[in-house]
């Protein structure tokens, strides 16, 4: 397994740690979040864990079904323990670039809903300032002339992807300065047509766990819960 890959993996396991029976755990989506899911459901299966998921995506539901992790919905289950997810960036204030599966959307809503978010990382997505990843945005199509327009006047390029969001809209990549994280979350979302972008500014985990090799490195945020 590749250093990165490692990191993944003891972050991800690290996670799973956290989950206590009886609560009810948000699901992320990607590669990282993959390990958390697996290290649940082993203890699932071992210690008789007993929680119900809440998937963000998809394809996280089919993962979770096929490792027997029980799952849940947002209606059934408005308010969550925890929250454990990845992140395509992450920086000194906690705030997020998230979105590269095109997820986000579905991630927002459930980490808002979680009374503690849990984020996992490999070191190479902790940075000094966010911005080099882009800033993913899903779109209504029907709006989609007009985000880009307004993106790109306020001093971004803007690029669509090829795939859709889970939720059937489109799904674009901005570029352009993130001064201030949670002045630009708001200003994008305020774009007619802009269903969500992936700063995340105003929902900040309370943890973050780098994986760095075969360890982790836990930084939790003064100022959270
Ligand atoms: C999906 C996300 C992912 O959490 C983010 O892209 C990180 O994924 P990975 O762990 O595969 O690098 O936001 O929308």
């Amino acid at each position: 397994m590749n250093p990165t890959e490692n990191s993944k993996k003891s972050a991800g396991y690290a996670a799973a740690g956290y989950v206590q029976s009886g609560m009810v755990v948000g699901l992320g989506t990607g590669s990282t979040v993959k390990y958390a899911l697996e290290m649940i459901a082993k203890r699932i299966k071992n210690e008789g864990l007993d929680i119900l998921g809440i998937p963000t995506s998809e394809a996280t539901a089919g993962l979770a079904m096929k490792l027997g992790i029980p799952l849940s919905t947002l209606d059934e289950h408005p308010v969550l323990d925890m929250a454990i997810d990845g992140a395509d960036e992450v920086d000194p204030g906690f705030n997020l670039i998230k979105g590269g599966g095109g997820a986000h959307t579905r991630e927002k809503i459930v980490a808002t809903a979680s009374k503690r978010f849990i984020v996992v990382v490999d070191k190479g997505k902790v940075v000094g300032k966010l911005g080099d990843f882009g800033i993913p945005i899903e779109v209504l199509p029907f709006g989609a002339g007009l985000v880009k327009r307004k993106i790109e006047g306020l001093g971004g390029t803007v690029k669509q992807r090829n795939n859709t969001s889970d939720n059937g809209n489109m799904l674009m990549d901005a570029r352009m300065e993130i001064r201030n994280p949670a002045e630009l979350e708001d200003l994008l979302n305020s774009i007619p047509g802009v269903i969500e972008n992936g700063i995340f500014a105003h929902r900040r985990p309370e943890v973050v766990i780098v994986g760095d090799g075969a360890g982790v490195v836990v930084i939790e945020r003064e100022d959270g819960k």
